[in-house]
């Protein structure tokens, strides 16, 4: 069986490391903020080209911390993409705003600036566009539009050219995320220095010492041992990424393009996840699953058509482009070390599912 994502294979190399990291936390006995906290704050930020980087609990408090640190709320409008995870709109609505959803461009399956800024009110506070599966969001054309942007990063450590544009950006070390800790954990890089504060208290009760409670907070903390792992993957990051672009290059070399549409390539693209499309994507996964290679269709129901999102008043052909990516979408087999007789048997299985479709 290939497996979607094979975590296991990029981290077991380093599981002594791990071991040896993680007893030094057991020893301390310092489980909460503290050094390890501290020095993986340092390194991301630094990592990342930002000032400020602050650890959170998962990826989703990363992005309702970030609205309510920069006052995003109630009575206001964030322009976001409904081709995402869900926690996406979720976190707007969280922080008490209203989620707007604009369509994607086909090509590249993000924000479709044009349509952001047709979507753009006088309550627009923030646009959040997401880098999705790895490829970085046409950052430059939506900072034209003159609107903070929050940059939904989870699923994009590593690639080209984010997070300085965002006043934040949010990260999810959910175990499958190219940058991932041994459980959930999140990040926000920052850089604005009064939002960055204001976060700092948001996610620990509005307090900065424990005994004064300056805001309505939350609790939300980037543990040690989470931080420790983080640590030790952090330097195996741009290798692991420059991996998974092989892979994505070798999918093309194999004739994949034959049988589907690939993700066109882009130098900042670090392939969260190698995602196809075709006509006959339920076709071609069910192909895969006989020959024991897993598949899935990503985000078949979009954020705008979801129960929870229904008050908003969308309807099915509301967002075109992100309807049909939701139809024809189909993750293939990628990880940081997914090797070629892999990829070769994928590659086949699809050409002769696709083949049967023709
Ligand atoms: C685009 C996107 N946003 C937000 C999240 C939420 O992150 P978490 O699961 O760490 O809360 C995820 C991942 O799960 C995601 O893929």
């Amino acid at each position: 069986m290939i497996p979607l994502i094979d975590v296991k294979a990029q981290y077991a190399p380093l599981i002594p490391q791990l071991k040896e990291r993680i007893g030094e936390v057991l020893e301390s006995g310092r489980f909460i903020f503290g050094p390890e906290v501290e020095g993986f704050e340092r390194e991301a930020a630094e990592f990342l080209g930002v000032p400020f980087a602050l650890g959170v609990a998962n990826g989703t408090d990363a992005l309702v911390l970030s609205l309510e640190a920069m006052g995003v709320g109630r009575g206001d409008e964030v322009i976001c993409p409904a081709f995402t995870f869900y926690a996406t709109p979720e976190s707007i609505a969280r922080a008490g705003a209203t989620p707007v959803f604009a369509d994607i461009d086909p090509a590249t399956m993000n924000l479709d600036p044009e349509d952001v800024a047709a979507k753009i009110t006088l309550r627009t506070k923030a646009i959040m566009p997401v880098h999705l599966f790895g490829r970085p969001a046409p950052l430059a054309a939506l900072a034209a539009l003159g609107v903070p942007i929050v940059e939904d990063a989870a699923q994009a450590f590593g690639a080209a050219g984010i997070a300085t544009t965002g006043v934040c950006s949010t990260f999810s070390f959910f175990p499958t995320k190219n940058l991932f800790a041994l459980g959930d954990g999140g990040l926000v890089a920052c850089t604005d220095e009064a939002v960055a504060d204001r976060l700092r208290m948001l996610r620990f009760h509005g307090s900065l010492d424990k005994r004064t409670h300056e805001l309505v907070g939350t609790n939300s903390r980037l543990d040690a041992i989470q931080a420790t792992a983080l640590r030790v993957f952090l330097p195996h990051l741009p290798g692991w990424n420059a991996a998974r672009r092989e892979a994505a290059a070798r999918y093309a070399e194999l004739g994949l393009g034959d049988a589907v549409e690939l993700p066109a390539d882009e130098a900042g693209h670090v392939y969260h996840l190698f995602v196809v499309r075709s006509p006959d994507r339920d076709a071609i996964s069910a192909r895969l699953k006989e020959a024991g290679v897993a598949s899935a269709a990503y985000y078949v129901t979009p954020s705008h058509l979801q129960p929870a999102m229904q008050y908003l008043g969308y309807k099915p052909g509301s967002l075109p482009e992100t309807e049909r990516a939701a139809a024809e979408n189909l993750a293939l087999p990628m990880w940081g070390g997914i090797g070629p007789e892999a990829q070769r048997l994928v590659v086949q299985t699809v050409l002769a599912a696709a083949r049967v479709a023709a």
